[in-house]
């Protein structure tokens, strides 16, 4: 310490480097904040799927569930009702934005009765449960002033290209 108060030059020196260092951080917050700002761009211009997509995916599940229960093909019920689940998930995560999305707790114990009636192999149950459900997903509909939007009991076999009846019956 001595030394460096008796010669200026050091002081230089250790300025310099100082300088440098400042420098050079400057140099990395910059190049960081450009990458920050491309992410962000890359971001908003991503794909994210919205409400209404996710709502036609979970209309093909829903579908699909009444002839796996009604032809008490338990397996294949049990996949579709996990598909809906997935797609009430997404939503959680992709629509936080959409005022509706805080009323879909609602759907929640008609799933459950669902799930419960497909553990139990019950047809009788799952056919009372599916139609609580359906009533949900209108109560829904109506509650987001989407009312017009009516969900039924399906009719005919969504898919000519898919099996319901389960090939080796559980
Ligand atoms: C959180 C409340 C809520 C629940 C529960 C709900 N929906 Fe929806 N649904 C909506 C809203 C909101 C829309 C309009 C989405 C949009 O803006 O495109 C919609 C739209 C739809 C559409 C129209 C999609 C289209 O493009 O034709 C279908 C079909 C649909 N829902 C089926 C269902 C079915 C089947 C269920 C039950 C298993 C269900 N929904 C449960 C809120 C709900």
């Amino acid at each position: 310490m001595i030394a460096v108060k008796k010669n200026p030059v050091i002081y230089l020196i250790l300025l310099s480097v100082f300088f440098y260092s400042c420098n050079d951080r400057q140099k990395t917050i910059q190049s960081l904040q450009l990458q920050i700002d491309s992410l962000q761009k890359h971001m908003a211009n991503s794909y994210k799927p919205g409400f209404g997509e996710f709502m036609s995916s979970i209309q093909v599940h829903h579908e699909k569930l009444w002839f796996a229960g009604t032809n008490q093909n338990w397996q294949l019920a049990a996949f579709e009702i996990n598909e809906i689940k997935e797609s009430l998930d997404d939503i959680q995560t992709y629509c936080q934005d959409r005022p509706e999305t805080k009323s879909l707790s609602m759907i929640v114990s008609p799933l459950d009765s669902i799930n419960q009636a497909i553990e139990q192999k019950n047809l009788s149950s799952f056919k009372n449960s599916f139609i609580t459900l359906t009533t949900t997903c209108n109560n829904c509909h109506q509650a987001t002033e989407h009312g017009f939007n009516v969900i039924r009991i399906p009719t005919t076999p969504p898919f000519s290209n898919q099996e319901f009846s389960s090939a080796q019956k559980q």
